[in-house]
């Protein structure tokens, strides 16, 4: 008798422990949806609106690699974005606020839009899809030379610059090629 309750308690205890790490994980933003339906890469861009308004001064980033708070700090102070003032009218705000936020990366279950919300760690809402933990160890084997330095490229935000088919989504590193260095190896 005496044994049954404990193996009853310990199954008790081992569930919490189950449910208490999946909540935190959840908190912390890292609820994965690492399954079958995980798709390699990342959703790319399908909207007109957005191609246009975000994507005339830079490449247009594809919402997935962004959470949604993210997104809703971004498009929260558009006039001082990066030293721009970028203005919007009211519906073209409506526009991309829902287009950005129904793309975020929680909202897509694609296999980068689920690595930079598990590298979120202790910065939940960046400004920068180049200040992300997986962004920055992705990119890490970079010299300056190859990018501040490099008149071609000058920024890391500059994706397509090096990423070949940055433009149709794909970011797959086989399809680098640095101005000036060519196709990277690792
Ligand atoms: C008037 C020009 C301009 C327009 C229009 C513009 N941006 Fe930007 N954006 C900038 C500049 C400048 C930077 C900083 C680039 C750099 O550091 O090299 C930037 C950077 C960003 C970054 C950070 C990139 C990174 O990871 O380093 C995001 C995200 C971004 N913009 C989103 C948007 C969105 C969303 C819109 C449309 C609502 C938009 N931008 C429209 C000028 C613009
Ligand atoms: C100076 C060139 C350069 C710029 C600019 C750049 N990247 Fe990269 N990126 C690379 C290289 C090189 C790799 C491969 C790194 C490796 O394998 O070690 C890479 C890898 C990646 C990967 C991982 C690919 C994979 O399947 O493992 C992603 C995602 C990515 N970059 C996204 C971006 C985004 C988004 C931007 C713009 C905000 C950007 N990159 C800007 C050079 C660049």
């Amino acid at each position: 008798m005496k044994s049954i309750v404990k193996v009853i308690s310990l199954g008790v205890f081992l569930s919490m422990g189950v449910v208490a790490n999946a909540t935190a994980d959840r908190e912390r933003g890292e609820d994965l949806k690492w399954n079958e339906t995980t798709r390699a890469g990342i959703a790319p861009v399908d909207n007109e609106t957005y191609l246009q308004e975000c994507g005339s001064c830079h490449f247009a980033y594809p919402p997935g690699f962004l959470p949604p708070q993210s997104w809703e700090k971004l498009m929260g102070s558009m006039h001082s974005h990066f030293g721009e003032n970028v203005e919007l009218s009211k519906s073209v705000r409506g526009t991309l606020y829902n287009y950005l936020l129904n793309n975020s990366a929680v909202r897509s279950n694609f296999e980068y839009s689920n690595k930079i919300m598990q590298g979120l760690g202790n910065n939940p809402a960046p400004l920068r899809i180049t200040e992300t933990h997986y962004f920055i160890r992705k990119h890490d084997e970079l010299t300056p030379q190859m990018v501040a330095g490099n008149p071609e490229v000058v920024s890391f935000s500059n994706c397509a610059a090096c990423h070949s088919k940055a433009s149709e989504g794909s970011f797959k590193e086989d399809e680098v090629v640095i101005p000036g260095y060519g196709r990277y190896e690792d």
